[in-house]
């Protein structure tokens, strides 16, 4: 069989697009087999109740009792860190409670030890039931728990300036991520007493 000149030409063609074809192919083969993701193997077994009273707890209580003002009858008493041991105290404080809010999102942990009982059945509830109500939406409970590093890691640094008035301040955001988490799923059939009715005052007579 004879070859046209444009019977060649088209030969030529698809030789060239089979060389482009094969060198794309090989550019984009991908490693013949991704190892599957690493997936940590943590131990859960504390509970978030002995996470709580052991290292959430105490460690706040470092943070919060480090910059006060308190008042007394020889007026007002201010605390502050006074030297690089006692800012270092509050960092370890701060950094050690923002890094248990990263503990608090391990999967697979329980609230309470099984033979858990509420102390204030239908206000607190019980252990189970507030497992159920974390596995319900774990993605909120991790905000409840992010917004805990978030003010420990910011109180952290305040630390790092020696900043006690920011400290302090944070001290605020901090308790704000506790209740609002413990207001959650801790006792949410809570019920906040009502603030005192003041008499309302008189309203001014409005002009004719
Ligand atoms: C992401 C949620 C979450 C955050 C944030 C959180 N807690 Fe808790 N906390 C819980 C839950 C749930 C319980 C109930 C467990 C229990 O004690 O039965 C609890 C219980 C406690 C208890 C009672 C422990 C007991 O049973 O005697 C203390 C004390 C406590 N939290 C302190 C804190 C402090 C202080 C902070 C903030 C610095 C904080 N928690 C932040 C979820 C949270």
């Amino acid at each position: 069989m004879r070859t046209t000149p444009t019977g060649f030409a088209s030969v030529c063609v698809f030789a060239f697009v089979c060389v482009l074809a094969a060198v794309f192919a090989a550019a984009c083969q991908r490693p013949a087999e991704t190892p599957p993701a690493h997936q940590p193997q943590f131990a859960p077994e504390v509970t978030i109740k002995d996470l709580m009273l052991n290292i959430i707890d105490t460690s706040a209580d470092v943070v919060w009792l480090s910059v006060t003002t308190v008042a007394s009858d020889k007026g007002l008493v201010e605390t502050r860190p006074q030297n690089d041991e006692e800012w270092t105290k509050v960092r370890q404080g701060a950094l050690t409670l923002a890094e248990a809010a990263n503990l608090l999102m391990i999967p697979g942990r329980r609230v309470a030890p099984t033979d858990h009982k509420s102390e204030v059945p239908g206000i607190e509830l019980e252990g189970e039931e507030m497992d159920a109500l974390i596995a319900k939406d774990r993605a909120a409970w991790d905000k409840h728990a992010r917004a805990l590093y978030d003010a420990a890691m910011a109180t952290y640094r305040a630390a790092e300036a020696k900043d006690a008035d920011k400290v302090f301040e944070l001290g605020e955001s901090i308790e704000h991520a506790c209740e609002g988490c413990h207001s959650t799923y801790w006792y949410p059939n809570e019920k906040i007493p009502e603030l005192p009715q003041f008499p309302e005052s008189p309203k001014p007579e409005s002009p004719k």
